[in-house]
């Protein structure tokens, strides 16, 4: 086929198929067709978009672009995602959840990336705790405790790699299909039979409304589905940050009390409803799961199977129980209610900024980070304050990036007169 044809095929608004998709995708990837042809080929898809069939079929020729886990026999696999946010430390509450109510849970995780976290520089808080597996073990410890978290393997998905990096360079990120495509090529090739997506709206998320979180979410069930997989997704607020913790160490010692059954209610309540949409997606009883998954936090069954995960990828479980020992840097430093009211507004991206600039998050791939660094909202909003009455704090090392930190959460914050409708957490099913 000829490559320049298939551009021109997608500038004057035609449809591609499986066919022509493959040879063009897998052809870069081997890098026999160059960037500046497939550049072109991606504005063509921004400007005229993908039909449902195309960006299935997309999808499919990226998660078979390189390896795909093979989960073979164990029982009731799961996955979940997040598009993102900030103070999400979800996946480290509700995976031990699921296992504990008999799924499997053998998945791959992100790092953080600029404001948002990542679930496996979080688990880098336990000192010794590996996200390098062989897969062999990694499967085997699927099988035995039913928990098993690894980093994403170079060679998962690499053509969305190579695609994504295109994007970045070409404006094209911002593109439904390429981005829907993108996200459920990584989770088909890892394997899971049912996923739960979490799909972020709000100031601190990658969509800013809820319409177009709406139409992503549509768009990765409608994907997955037509892959043979089982798949939900839920909307949720991302105006404000997840809890009251943003910052590696910090995020886990949430995650903690949250599996003891003392956490944060928003962030509670957002495990139990994901918990729901994967059971009631595997086929059990939605009426009975949201009893269920709430008792794994309360009778110690998911902080077990926590506790089991991280002493078999090499942390101390000690930790688990003494999360007060965890490194968490020695700095304080508060930001006050400037008047008397009601807090208004937590601008999650400021607070995403903040964590970055005290040293917790990367700017680019590979930068080390610090654990113990972070922010803490004492108040969430729609709370009460008085005048000079704490509202944040930032955990610091030495004072590093302290003053940005300080200035970006007191531009984020606002402090009104009367007390703000409270938001809504979950705001849609797909
Ligand atoms: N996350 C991804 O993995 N891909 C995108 O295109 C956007 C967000």
């Amino acid at each position: 086929f000829n490559v320049p044809d298939l551009i021109r095929k997608k500038r004057d608004g035609g449809e591609h198929s499986h066919a022509e998709l493959e040879g063009l995708i897998l052809g870069y990837t081997r890098g026999e067709v160059p960037d500046y042809q497939i550049s072109a080929w991606l504005m063509a898809v921004y400007l005229r978009g993908m039909t449902p069939q195309e960006t299935a079929d997309l999808t499919l020729v990226m998660a078979g672009s390189g390896d795909q886990l093979d989960l073979g026999d164990l029982p009731r696999t799961v996955d979940k995602h997040s598009t993102g946010g900030v103070g999400d430390k979800t996946s480290l509450i509700l995976t031990p959840m699921l296992s504990a109510l008999g799924l499997t849970v053998a998945k791959m995780s992100g790092r953080g990336l600029a404001h948002t976290g990542g679930t496996i520089d979080k688990l880098e808080s336990f000192p010794g705790w590996t996200p390098e597996l062989s897969e062999e073990r990694f499967l085997a410890q699927a099988r035995e405790i039913g928990l098993a978290l690894v980093g994403q393997s170079r060679d998962l998905a690499p053509a969305d790699g190579k695609l994504y990096a295109l994007r970045d360079v070409t404006a094209t990120v911002d593109c439904l299909p390429l981005i829907a495509s993108s996200i459920m090529s990584k989770k088909l090739a890892s394997g899971a039979h049912t996923v739960v997506l979490d799909v972020k709206v709000g100031a601190g998320a990658f969509m800013q409304t809820l319409e177009d979180g709406r139409a992503l979410a549509r768009a990765m069930v409608d994907i997955g589905t037509r892959a043979g997989r089982q798949v939900r997704a839920v909307l949720t607020d991302m105006d404000a940050p997840l809890g009251h913790m943003a910052g590696n160490s910090l995020e886990v010692q949430e995650a903690l009390d949250t599996l003891r059954g003392t956490g944060p209610e928003d962030l509670t309540e957002l495990c139990v409803a994901l918990a729901v949409e994967v059971l009631a997606a595997a086929g059990e009883d939605e009426g009975e799961a949201a009893a269920r998954a709430r008792a794994t936090l309360h009778d110690g069954s998911a902080l077990e199977k926590f506790r089991a995960f991280v002493a078999a990828q090499g942390g101390d479980p000690a930790l688990v129980d003494e999360p007060g020992h965890l490194d968490v840097a020695p700095g304080r430093s508060d930001i006050t209610a400037p008047a008397a009211g009601f807090v208004g507004r937590i601008d999650a991206l400021g607070v995403g900024r903040a964590v970055l600039a005290l040293g917790g998050g990367r700017e680019r791939k590979g930068e080390a980070i610090d654990h113990g660094v972070g922010v803490e909202l004492l108040k969430k909003p729609g709370e009460a304050v008085d005048r000079g009455e704490a509202v944040l704090r930032l955990y610091h090392r030495d004072g590093r990036g302290l003053d940005t930190a300080r200035r970006l959460l007191e531009d984020g914050l606002s402090i009104v007169d009367t007390a703000p409708a409270p938001e809504k957490l979950i705001l849609d099913r797909v």
